[in-house]
């Protein structure tokens, strides 16, 4: 057991390792000593937590912990790199649970506790405010679980007066807070319970409204929302630290959630009230001119040949493919003939922040050939080859030509602009974003159709 005093000292040791973990995990080079940092201090949290004095029913929680853990190794060790932004997606869901049911279960104590006063009235609109976010996390983490999975589809819900209706949801959620401080026992449950059920109904709404391109964001997003339920948690149960990681999750996701709006030319507000400012006119998508041309192994190896510039893009496909090593493997080849090979990596290639550059890294592939979209996009009209694979919404030049595309405004990799572009992947079938791509129509663009591993691995046998 240990006292209060050596507790909240582990707390801040704790503290420091989760803001020491956040720090290293923005730079590729040191995202392993983050996850490091970030792993003894939860460890440092959850032992203050579990020998902390007032913790009782020690058994149970071995218990617990112990099925919890394995559950959790069972997951880890079965899920598919592909599947991470769901998996995500669905422990958004379990901290927002965790939120309410904190929240329901601190009420329903604080009834029978000595709270009075001004500490009561805080304490009730913790508890209230942590709810309300809880709630809306958790069916919007539902929501947005479905979409990436494909068991809800990726196109936005969008109808008429749906800015009107979440804004009711909104003022009818917080009006009640009033009656809420002042009421008794059951009256307070009943009004909680019809104000998590409105803010569900708001989690839905506001998710189900985000279609394809956007869904990063709003991931990244209902990071932030969780965030600040297990914060709202930490003041409900006055536990520092929850208040500590909660914040420092709150603020980052809600940091990453801007970035990525910025990158993708998106409106943080729009995204984050469900697509405010978005129109509900579909307006028809472009005609495509142009007629898709396919290209063999033995062909695209003469074209490559003949380069001495090459850019890949990789997408998901790369991922689903798991075409990394192949692709290492052929950038090798590439230098041993002295042509130059970099890679373009947009921010939203694949289904989570950073996918194609965890992949990269995994089959070795150097940090500095390795560059941001804006960086290549300039130098691709002096590119003789784009090698594009498995990627498919992130190279289609409606974002920028057509103002009737829902991806209208993304910034893309611009590849068409360079003098020979392959693309790798099985089929004319849509990207994420469930879109045609005029790209594959284009005169100087090639499909190279079969799964992207089997066909690196041919090139590189060919070449
Ligand atoms: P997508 O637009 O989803 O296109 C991937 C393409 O890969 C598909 O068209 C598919 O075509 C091809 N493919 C699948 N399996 C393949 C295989 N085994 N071999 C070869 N090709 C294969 O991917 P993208 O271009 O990377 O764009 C990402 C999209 O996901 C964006 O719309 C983005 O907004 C969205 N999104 C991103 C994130 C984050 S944070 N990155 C999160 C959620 C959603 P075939 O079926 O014809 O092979």
């Amino acid at each position: 057991m240990i006292n209060h005093g050596l507790q909240t000292v582990t707390y801040i040791v704790s503290g420091v390792l989760f803001i020491l973990s956040l720090g290293n995990l923005s730079q590729q080079e040191t995202a392993k000593k983050g996850n490091l940092f970030g792993m003894c201090g939860m460890l440092l949290a959850i032992l203050a937590t579990i020998l902390g004095e007032s913790t009782e029913g020690h058994t149970l929680l071995l218990v617990i912990m112990v099925l919890a853990s394995l559950i959790g190794l069972l997951v880890a060790k079965k899920v598919e790199m592909t599947a991470m932004p769901q998996l995500v997606a669905i422990l958004h869901s379990f901290v927002g649970l965790a939120a309410v049911l904190v929240g329901f279960g601190s009420y329903l104590e604080s009834q029978s506790s000595s709270l009075t006063g001004a500490v009561h009235t805080i304490h009730l609109i913790e508890v209230y405010l942590g709810v309300f976010i809880g709630a809306l996390t958790f069916t919007g983490s539902i929501v947005a679980w479905g979409k990436l999975q494909g068991k809800i589809k990726s196109q936005p819900l969008v109808f008429r007066g749906r800015h009107a209706l979440n804004i009711g949801l909104v003022l009818l959620s917080l009006l009640p807070l009033k009656g809420f401080i002042s009421a008794d026992a059951s009256q307070g449950l009943e009004i909680l319970l019809f104000m998590t059920t409105l803010s569900s109904i708001l989690g839905v709404l506001l998710v189900m409204a985000i279609g394809g391109a956007d869904m990063p964001v709003v991931v990244s997003m209902l990071n932030s929302y969780s965030g600040w339920a297990a914060a709202a948690a930490g003041f409900m149960l006055s536990n520092d630290l929850l208040i500590i990681t909660g914040a420092l999750v709150g603020s980052s996701g809600a940091i990453l959630s801007y970035i990525m709006c910025k990158a993708m030319n998106r409106s943080f507000f729009s995204v984050i009230f469900g697509g405010i400012g978005q129109s509900v006119t579909s307006s028809k998508a472009q005609e495509i001119i142009g007629e898709v041309r396919s290209i063999t192994i033995d062909e695209t190896c003469e074209l490559i040949k003949n380069a001495k510039r090459i850019v890949i893009v990789p997408g998901y496909g790369m991922a689903t493919a798991k075409a990394q090593h192949a692709i290492c493997d052929f950038v090798k080849k590439m230098k041993d003939q002295g042509r130059e090979v970099t890679f373009a990596i947009h921010p939203v290639a694949g289904r989570l922040p950073g996918h194609m550059n965890v992949l990269l890294a995994e089959a070795n592939i150097s940090y500095d050939i390795v560059h941001e979209m804006d960086e290549v996009n300039p130098h691709l009209p002096e590119t003789d080859l784009v090698l594009v694979i498995g990627a498919n919404d992130i190279v289609n030049p409606s974002a920028l030509e057509d103002p009737g595309s829902p991806i209208y405004g993304m910034p893309v990799i611009e590849v068409w602009k360079a003098k020979n572009v392959i693309v790798s992947k099985r089929s004319m079938a849509q990207g994420y974003a469930g879109i045609e791509n005029p790209l594959f129509y284009k005169d100087n663009s090639r499909m190279l159709y079969g799964d992207a591993k089997k066909t690196v691995d041919a090139l590189v046998a060919t070449l």
